[in-house]
């Protein structure tokens, strides 16, 4: 795999059969960070097979944990560690690095890590995860792009979040865990990921309340052991192979799918005439490939829409009879997959943080760019709605959130085959 690889999508098969939600990265990546404050060897089951996840194992190394993989499990030893800082390189592959920050102080009571910068959804600082460790009394202090923190005086007691920033609730939670008396992380992110890493820090010996509520209650000051847990199904995989099969048609099964975590996509695909049935074990999903348009999305933080999925519903509605507007409250520069939406033929312009989506009868296959990882998942979808070849560059982003997904779709009835780096004369500098 390189990051010049690329899929060949012929589009226009419908899907059928099963296809099985793997584990969720956003709830496998703080939850491996988290693993690093257990003395002795902790178990994670249901890990996908992720770039992201490969990254995150070679930060737990270098800091001297003992890490294995069998199978779907990962053993994490964090009883000798020998590092409390991140090199820039392993910064910069991901920017869930961050989540280390409050894992590291509460092993540590140090950490320094490089700045994670940008990234291609806009500029995404960390001002919420700074300003919430600092009112747990932890001094950081910024110099060349270099954070610096320790543990100084630490004092347990209320923080508010300005918003509900996903990561900076995840960072003050574990951060908290090694400060004696309690904390309230008051506008928490509800992310169901919230609760699944409350139940591995739980399961560990914290004593922590209230994950998937607005406050989170943290009794800190316990020794934690370790832990097994097994990571949730991942609710923005699951949302994508629904939309696959909405978007291409078809008759397809969700191992593991869970209703209500992703109950707003569930309720624009029933919306544009999708039939989407819980059933023992998963969600089956029945599309004709027509579908009405008309909705308006607004992406909000959970339990609202969410805007990894975004792009995804986007991709699914261009093909559709009626309008549809997206108004993106998250991110800047999420809109990266329109351009791309537009060259296969669709109707879509925007404005500031709106998309207005006008739905056309078919998509045409061509050449696009992945630009992220959901854009990718997006374009994805695109291409096995379209009429004819596409050819999806940029691939690599892919791989950052999507376990197998060749051979999972192809198995579903889909026809994608992917291409090496420089065969076959692709377009480079993408
Ligand atoms: C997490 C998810 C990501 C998802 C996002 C929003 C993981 C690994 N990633 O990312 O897939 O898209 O939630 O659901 O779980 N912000 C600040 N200052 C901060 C932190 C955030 O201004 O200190 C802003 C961000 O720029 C963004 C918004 O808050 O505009 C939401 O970010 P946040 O909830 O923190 O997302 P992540 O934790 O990075």
């Amino acid at each position: 795999m390189t990051e010049k690889d690329r899929f060949i999508i012929e589009g226009g098969h419908p899907l059928g059969g099963h296809l099985r939600v793997q584990g969720a990265k956003n709830s496998v990546l703080p939850i491996m960070a988290a693993a690093v404050m257990c003395r002795g060897e902790s178990r994670i089951d249901n890990v996908p097979d992720l770039s992201d996840v490969r990254t995150a194992i070679s930060i737990l190394r270098h800091l001297g944990a003992k890490v294995r993989r069998e199978g779907a499990s990962l053993y994490v030893d964090a009883s000798s560690l020998t590092a409390h800082d991140i090199p820039d390189g392993l910064m910069r592959r991901m920017r869930s690095s961050v989540f280390f920050l409050g894992a590291i102080l509460a092993a540590c009571g140090r950490c320094e890590m490089s700045y994670p910068g940008g990234c291609e959804l806009g500029p995404r600082p960390i001002d919420l995860h700074i300003d919430a460790l600092r009112e747990l009394g932890i001094s950081i202090s910024e110099e060349g792009g270099r954070l610096t923190a320790r543990v100084e005086h630490p004092r347990a007691g209320d923080v508010h979040l300005a918003f509900p920033s996903v990561g900076a609730t995840e960072n003050a939670m574990l951060a908290a865990c090694a400060i004696p008396g309690t904390t309230r992380i008051r506008n928490a992110a509800r992310e169901p990921e919230i609760r699944n890493l409350q139940e591995f820090l739980n399961a560990a010996g914290a004593c922590i309340l209230g994950a998937g509520s607005e406050t989170i209650e943290i009794r800190g000051g316990r020794p934690l052991h370790p832990a097994h847990i097994r990571i949730m199904p991942d609710r923005i995989v699951a949302a994508t192979w629904l939309c696959a099969a909405a978007a291409a048609g078809g008759d397809l099964f969700l191992d593991e799918a869970e209703e209500e975590t992703v109950a707003t996509v569930c309720r624009s695909l029933r919306r544009a005439g999708v039939r989407i049935d819980r059933e023992r074990g998963g969600l089956r999903v029945r599309s004709t490939g027509r579908l009405r348009g008309g909705e308006v999305i607004r992406t909000q933080p959970y339990p609202g829409f969410p805007t990894d999925a975004q792009a995804i519903l986007m991709a699914t509605l261009a093909k559709s009879e009626g309008v549809s507007i997206f108004v993106e409250n998250i991110f800047d520069s999420r809109f990266r997959h329109v351009s791309e939406l537009v060259r296969m033929g669709a109707n879509i312009r925007t404005e500031g943080r709106t998309a207005v989506v006008c739905g056309v009868p078919r998509l045409c296959g061509c050449e696009v760019c992945a630009c992220d990882l959901r854009a990718g998942a997006a374009l994805c979808v695109a291409c096995l709605a379209a009429e004819g070849e596409s050819t999806l560059f940029h691939v690599s982003h892919i791989d950052r959130g999507y376990e197998n997904v060749i051979q999972l779709l192809n198995q579903a009835g889909a026809s994608i085959r992917r291409v090496a780096g420089e065969e076959e004369g692709g377009k480079s500098g993408m």
